[in-house]
């Protein structure tokens, strides 16, 4: 796992201002909030799980549905234990710990910076640490009824290893060859000693990975391919100053990794890494394999050569993601005659919610109604009668919806209705029988083009 150094600079929303306004608008909150909220666990709302979801989706398109050499596996949480001794996780995937003796609070040995004083010493602030030990960061839980140890099992720290023990299985019922990849996106668990920033760092999280597997003289050139790929998926939906790559210094890689960058994001505490690009080598095939004892090398058809693929993987956090979209989008923005408005900049692709619809007064329901309707059954539409229009407006601009269209007196005369742009806020006069068309071109217009 890399830990990327905190950087001094940082974003200019504060973690508080994104926090709050998460809870309040119904994006993400604490998981089991009224029972004091489960540490390291979140809920998303509403309005987090459209982001989540339209997430997802633009990834599949990118990295799966897009390509005739990727396709996708949604496979379960829990897998053999024998494929985390393989894996390497058993025996290698862990942080440094240190406790504190007097308060009995625990904390990772590189996290110390910044750690709240002790309360429970007479006469000093500073903690009695222990020794820093290895503290393996997979959650356990049992199988069945039985309480023996053959019945423990491991949630999956990362998504990709049933990638590699199913790889022989998709390969050949796919009819792929190498070069291809296998996509996934799904739950993830790590037992983090301290979960913080929020959604950053939580014990359960989702990843969109992919694994392509190549032939050995591939290797680099597949590195360098994938890394291009995924930085030109960041750059769609994230302001260019917001991103930056960075390669892992030796000591940093994680035991399965020959060469690893990270693409980082300028967070309100400085730049983290929201994925991971690494070149995975053969390890865990070859692990497997020996494991297992099912040989997983391939052979071409053609020379009759038989070898074992190497992996470039594409492992992207949907959490981090979620919430460095949400970082990338907010402004608080000084208007023409000294009105703010608080307004996230989503891309439309991403947005929660793409279109409100507003009646200008209650009056106009009806009709208002019927275009929210028709909408609706192509974009997640809101509808909203209630206030005033520029609080209405502002209502929508908070929760990112890129489009308003406003119902007014002269809708009933001239057929048409009042589209507004987040953003510009520029106004086009539209007939309503173009409307959904007008908003479609505008909605699903390509991240990427
Ligand atoms: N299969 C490789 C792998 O899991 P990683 O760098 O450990 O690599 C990949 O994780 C991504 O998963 C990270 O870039 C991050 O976005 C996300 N991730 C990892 N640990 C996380 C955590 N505790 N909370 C939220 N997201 C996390």
């Amino acid at each position: 796992m890399a830990a990327a150094p905190d950087s001094e600079q940082q974003s200019s929303v504060s973690m508080e201002e994104m926090v709050s306004l998460c809870a309040r608008r119904g994006f993400i909150f604490q998981s089991s909030e009224i029972y004091g909220g489960a540490n390291g666990f979140w809920d998303y709302g509403p309005l987090g799980v459209e982001l989540k979801n339209n997430l997802k989706a633009l990834w599949w398109q990118y990295m799966v549905r897009r390509r005739d050499d990727v396709v996708g596996v949604d496979t379960s949480i829990i897998a053999a234990p024998r494929t985390w001794e393989a894996s390497g996780h058993v025996e290698s995937f862990s942080d440094p710990m240190v406790d504190c003796r007097a308060c009995k609070k625990r904390f990772r040995a590189d996290h110390l910076e910044g750690v709240a004083p002790c309360d429970s010493r007479e006469g000093t602030s500073e903690h009695d640490f222990t020794e820093a030990r290895d503290f393996n960061l997979m959650l356990s839980t049992k199988i069945g009824a039985s309480v023996a140890a053959s019945a423990d099992a491991y949630l999956r720290p990362e998504t990709c290893q049933s990638i590699f023990t199913g790889f022989k299985r998709v390969r050949e019922t796919a009819r792929q060859k190498i070069p291809f990849g296998i996509g996934q996106i799904g739950k993830a668990f790590r037992n983090e000693i301290t979960p913080r920033n929020f959604t950053f760092r939580s014990r359960e999280f989702e990843q969109a990975e992919m694994e392509y597997f190549i032939h050995p003289s591939e290797q680099d050139k597949s590195f360098d391919y994938w890394l291009d790929q995924r930085e030109r998926f960041h750059k769609g939906i994230f302001k260019e100053e917001n991103l930056r790559l960075r390669a892992h210094a030796d000591d940093e890689l994680a035991h399965y990794c020959n060469n690893a960058r990270d693409v980082e994001f300028l967070f309100p505490f400085g730049w983290q890494e929201i994925e991971g690009i690494h070149d995975r080598g053969d390890w865990d095939l070859t692990r497997h394999s020996e494991f297992s004892g099912k040989d997983q090398s391939v052979t071409n058809e053609q020379t009759k050569e038989k070898f074992m693929p190497m992996c470039t993987e594409t492992s992207m956090g949907i959490d981090r993601t979620c919430l460095a979209v949400l970082v990338d989008a907010y402004e608080e923005e000084t208007m023409e005659g000294g009105e703010t408005r608080t307004v996230l900049h989503i891309h439309p692709a991403l947005a929660p919610i793409k279109v409100a619809v507003l009646p200008l007064s209650k009056k106009l329901s009806e009709p208002a109604q019927v275009i929210a309707e028709n909408l609706r059954k192509r974009f997640n539409t809101a509808y909203d009668a209630s206030g005033n229009i520029g609080r209405r407006y502002r209502r929508q601009d908070e929760i990112g919806t890129p489009y308003c269209v406003t119902y007014d007196f002269d809708s009933e005369e001239d057929g048409a209705v009042t589209v507004r742009e987040r953003d510009s806020m520029t106004q086009d006069r539209v007939p309503i029988d173009e409307v959904g068309e007008y908003l479609r071109i505008r909605i699903e217009a390509d991240p990427w083009e």
